[in-house]
């Protein structure tokens, strides 16, 4: 019997009401592209609402985890997975919870219990150490000896940076033919995590305040891919059940076989079903050059490329061939899948007829660039893109190959620079550098200088304006940084602006020739958008930028910074939202 059909099988026994999968792409969330946990589409519910299927639930939810797709085409990541879930909403709480786990594993899957182990949240100085969930254990037969307490990095889950969330309790399988170690180390791998039990019982807000839950809530996760794994007893995810007819499919079209050509198989593999699964929710994703749409683009041309490197003919019907065999495997179980059927494959022909023809030409110019140097400058990885609609990943790997270097951030301002000009193009108007004229827009606009002048400060030179934005209550600020900011770091940076606030320093407006502004040092994001006299604003010796302003006279003006958010904006740029108070 199928994983899923047991799980289900096996909660509803136990009271829960199995809840249909939510779509992938959030109906009412746009702060995420795709449903990334099962207890994503149940937020409301964790928060106090009452759901109408009642207290206890279960289901099988898709998710679609982008963390790095790079990273497609090992043993064990996926773009696209199943996640099993049950939920008590205010009902029952950690004893109940761990022992239907163990039940189910023990008792269902037949996993024998020297083969588990857990961790279990060791406690701060607001939450206390979890002792019921490690008396629980202890009593289902859990010796002491396999349960480590770990703290909040390991052992507290929230979703993103804010949300409901609490400490969890983890069960670990021991995947060795060795001999299970007496006691249990959470950092050997050859312990893997298969199932998390999140207690939840708080709520923290973005600004990282925690608030008691009105409820206390269960949410438990069970990634499907990595337990079917462990059941058939491989270590390579795509060697399992769940992946064998779609392997077996890709070794007739290439006539190829998977082992010797894993790298590509699991790219392969691994996009086509998340493809068809993107294609096929409700929200009718087409392949485009922002948000889902580009995500999916992304994903077809990307096993398109590696079916190249399998020698298949990429202009063949052989990506309709792969997606008939997802749609097969999984339409018992996503009704959509069948109903979109037609969009889906329509979908996959479209781009795979887009991007074949333009990527022979794209890589033989490639080619021809590659031969020269050992150095892909922004313009040139904008060209690709635009003109070969080679996305940026991929001229990032063809290179990579190559062993080439890319200016990744240079294509990021060209790729920015284009956006900015098709949308004033499409306004009708052009305005150089920040706009607005409030009194308080025009402190945000200096505040902006600052902020960048510090961050350059604390993060380093290679920090510079990706995109602005200014409301009357924040400014917005993103720049190339490959790390999120630690507390020390924002601290800094924030104690930086309120400094040169302090000082008072003069804000200074010159009117020069834009090589003359160049020379002396001014900083200026899209350097072709500005006119031949530019404006350049200086304030005091710690910021000189090309800027239309408006801005404060004198720092003093603005009052004290805050740095009321920090978050990605997209790999490589971190976004800043900070208010004057
Ligand atoms: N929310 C938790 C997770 O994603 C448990 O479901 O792991």
């Amino acid at each position: 019997m199928n994983l899923k059909d047991l799980f289900i099988d096996f909660f509803v026994s136990k009271g829960h009401k199995q809840i249909p999968s939510a779509p992938l792409v959030p109906e009412n969330d746009p702060s995420v592209l795709f449903n990334t946990a099962g207890m994503q589409p149940l937020i409301p519910y964790l928060m106090g609402e009452e759901h109408p299927y009642g207290k206890r639930l279960c289901d099988y939810q898709k998710c679609v985890r982008l963390t790095d797709l790079e990273e497609i085409g090992d043993k064990t990541h996926h773009t696209f997975f199943e996640m099993l879930g049950n939920w008590s909403l205010g009902d029952y709480f950690k004893k109940e919870s761990i022992t239907y786990s163990f039940e189910f594993l023990t008792q269902v899957l037949h996993i024998p219990i020297e083969k588990l182990a857990v961790t279990v949240y060791e406690g701060d100085e607001k939450i206390p150490r979890d002792e019921v969930s490690a008396a629980t254990w202890k009593s289902l037969g859990i010796p002491e000896a396999r349960i480590a307490y770990l703290g909040k990095k390991d052992n507290f889950w929230i979703p993103g940076d804010s949300g409901p969330c609490g400490g969890d309790t983890e069960i670990f399988y021991w995947r060795s033919e060795e001999k299970v170690p007496h006691d249990f180390d959470p950092n050997d791998e050859r312990w893997v995590e298969i199932w998390n039990n999140v207690f939840m019982e708080y709520y923290q807000d973005k600004d990282g305040n925690v608030s008691e839950l009105k409820q206390k809530n269960v949410d438990t996760g069970m990634g499907l891919e990595r337990v079917v794994a462990v059941l058939e007893g491989v270590d390579d995810n795509y060697l399992t059940s769940v992946w064998k007819p779609l392997k077996d499919k890709l070794e007739t079209i290439s006539h190829k076989t998977y082992e010797g050509n894993e790298n590509a198989f699991r790219v392969i593999m691994d996009h086509v079903r998340t493809s068809v699964f993107i294609a096929a929710d409700p929200a009718h994703i087409r392949p485009s050059n922002t948000d889902q749409g580009y995500i999916l683009r992304r994903l077809i041309r990307r096993a398109i490329r590696y079916a190249r490197n399998l020698e298949i003919d990429t202009m063949s019907d052989f990506l309709e061939q792969l997606a008939l065999v997802v749609i097969d495997e999984y339409q018992k179980y996503y009704i959509e899948l069948s109903e979109n059927k037609d969009f889906v494959l329509e979908v996959l022909k479209q781009e795979q007829n887009k991007f074949a023809k333009t990527l022979e030409k794209g890589l033989k110019v490639f080619e021809k660039i590659a031969s020269k140097t050992n150095f892909i400058d922004g313009e040139t990885a904008f060209h690709l893109y635009d003109t070969f609609g080679f996305p940026i990943e991929l001229t990032k790997e063809e290179a990579r190959e190559r062993g080439l270097d890319v200016d990744y951030e240079g294509f990021k301002v060209k790729f920015l620079e284009h956006q900015e000009k098709s949308r004033t193009a499409s306004k009708g108007k052009f305005k150089g550098g920040l706009s607005g004229n409030s009194e308080i827009e025009t402190k945000y606009h200096t505040a902006t200088h600052l902020l960048n002048a510090a961050l350059k400060k604390v993060l380093g030179p290679s920090v510079h304006q990706l995109g602005s934005n200014i409301t009357e209550e924040r400014l917005r600020f993103d720049f190339p940084c490959d790390h999120k900011l630690t507390d020390e770091e924002k601290q800094k940076v924030e104690d930086l602006v309120n400094e040169w606030i302090l000082e008072g320093l003069d804000v200074q407006k010159e009117v020069m020739s834009k090589e003359e502004a160049l020379q002396s040092g001014a900083e200026c994001m899209f350097i072709d958008k500005y006119p031949d006299e530019v404006t350049v604003y200086s304030i005091g010796n710690v910021s000189k930028e090309l800027c239309g302003g408006p801005h404060v006279h004198n720092t003093k003006e603005l009052g004290h910074f805050k740095i009321k958010k920090e978050e990605s904006s997209s790999a490589g740029v971190r976004r800043i939202k900070g208010v004057l108070e």
